[in-house]
């Protein structure tokens, strides 16, 4: 049977990790806009006030704001159908409460999905993919505050009624379930827009890993963006009924380290809260009920879940599941296990995988194994592998090639089982790579964690001429696209 004749194939960015021009055209600041960068072993840090001298990454990325005729060019060598990226939410609204949008920032993505058009690529288009105006942190508190739902609304709003006739494929909010995944404060702040007033006013440096996370203002916020996501949904479908819109989950598929049962029920907790809980919320319209029992437990007062708003959640439900997917971890009860993990996210070390230099563990079987696991769970639901990939550290020899035959060595065993999912009978409509071009990585904010087909000649010190060049596995994924996932 192999990948079905219309199967999506491309890659997928964020706005932030590769546009740079970060205040050009009347764009506003954004939260990457003030973190800078770390590496494995250091966290990224918050510094409050834009400091000149510090380097943030976000400001340049890789520059796709001027080049994006080049890049999508390249994509469209590759042979890609789709195309994955976001909307800078602050390039259309600076403050993210203006009253009228920005139409420079408009015109500039108008430019891109027509440039994804003329190569026949179709753009999936993230709305917040970790990208809430500053203002909205500093002067409404993120989504902790419900007027937040409005703005997301009109924003959205604005994006579907522009762009209807350019793009089908649309997601709510990029790796929603972030927040549920640690208590850290990288999760509300990215996801929600969520910092405590201390931190926020503070004058030094703060690790992501420090900031301070309050649980209450966490479900709250998350409450709220799922109402905006649904109320989302149910717009989007109002204004162009053709509209495919998903929700985006970072699937951390968890095992049980040992068959003690103690550890498979604590898996099943983990499984719960960091993947299930979210995804059933926006496919099924309704709060699963372990999450009662984890807010009871966690002395969380769930009064802000309305009748209302359960209403709104049952109406704006999602038309496919979109996920994240690149590695899985072990959950046991043993303290003294071995841990591993992201900058994201930790869990116990698997015995049977290898990991990443970054100690994100390489496991092609959990990919298969977690489509099957969610089309069980949303039998009638279509589904995507939105982001997937390996970051590593990339050679440029003296003639200017880069044999990065590792990449080609994870992807390969990944689109087998994808294939493999789709003989088990997954309706699996498409796939988007991660970073199909080196970008700035999220966790740590490294341009040295690449994971393109395409080199982008830019480091970690600030130097390199942005200038762009093919991997060896550019021409690898070509013909994988070429041959729809049979030549591999
Ligand atoms: C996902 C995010 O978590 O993983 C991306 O949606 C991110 O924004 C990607 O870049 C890879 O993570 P990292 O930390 O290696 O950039």
């Amino acid at each position: 049977m192999g990948f079905p004749k219309n199967f999506l194939w491309g890659g997928a960015v964020a706005a932030n990790q590769c546009e740079g021009a970060y205040l050009e055209d009347g764009k506003g600041l954004s939260v990457p806009d003030m973190l800078l960068g770390g590496d494995v072993n250091t966290p990224r840090t918050f510094l409050p006030k834009t400091d000149e001298i510090a380097f943030y990454p976000s400001h340049e990325a890789i520059d796709f704001y001027h080049r994006y005729k080049e890049d999508i060019a390249l994509f469209a060598e590759m042979g890609f159908t789709v195309f994955r990226l976001s909307i800078n939410w602050g390039r259309i609204y600076p403050n993210g409460d203006d009253e009228e949008p920005n139409e420079e920032g408009l015109a500039f993505y108008d430019a891109v999905f027509d440039e994804c058009e003329k190569h026949g690529i179709e753009p999936l288009v993230t709305l917040c993919h970790y990208e809430i105006p500053w203002n909205i942190v500093t002067k409404y508190g993120g989504f902790s505050n419900r007027e937040v739902i409005d703005l997301f609304v009109k924003y959205a709003r604005t994006c579907f009624e522009r762009y209807k006739d350019k793009v089908k494929y649309w997601l709510t909010f990029n790796e929603i379930n972030i927040p549920c995944m640690h208590a850290g404060g990288i999760g509300p702040l990215y996801g929600l827009g969520i910092m405590e007033e201390e931190d926020i006013q503070s004058d030094h440096h703060i690790p992501l890993t420090e900031l301070k996370y309050n649980l209450q203002r966490t479900f709250e916020g998350l409450h709220n963006e799922f109402v905006a996501s649904a109320l989302a949904v149910k717009l989007g479908h109002e204004i162009n009924p053709d509209f495919m819109i998903g929700n985006m989950i970072a699937h951390e598929t968890t095992y049980p380290l040992t068959p003690n049962p103690k550890d498979v029920l604590a898996c099943m907790n983990v499984d719960d809260l960091h993947n299930n809980f979210c995804g059933d919320v926006q496919v099924r319209g309704e709060y699963p009920s372990f999450m009662w029992r984890y807010f009871k437990e966690n002395g969380i007062d769930t009064s802000f879940i309305t009748e209302e708003d359960k209403k709104i959640l049952k109406e704006g439900t999602v038309d496919m599941y979109t996920f994240s997917y690149y590695m899985t971890n072990c959950v046991t009860v043993d303290e003294k296990a071995e841990k591993i993990g992201g900058n994201m996210s930790m869990g116990a070390k698997n015995p049977y995988l290898k990991a990443s230099d970054w100690g994100w563990q390489i496991d092609p079987d959990g990919l298969r194994y977690t489509l099957n696991v969610l089309h069980g769970r949303y039998p009638h639901t279509p589904l995507m592998v939105v982001e997937n990939g390996f970051g590593a550290f990339d050679v440029v020899e003296e003639d200017g090639s880069i044999h990065d035959e590792y990449r080609i060595n994870y992807f390969r065993p990944h689109i087998e089982a994808m294939r493999e999912a789709i003989e088990d009978g997954v309706p699996l409509i498409g796939y988007t790579t991660w970073g199909p071009i080196d970008l700035v990585s999220a966790g740590t904010g490294q341009y040295a964690k690449r994971y393109g087909f395409i080199y982008v000649d830019r480091h970690d010190d600030g130097t390199g001429d942005f200038s762009r060049s093919k991997k060896d596995s550019f021409d690898w994924y070509k013909k994988v696209i070429a041959s729809n996932g049979e030549d591999l």
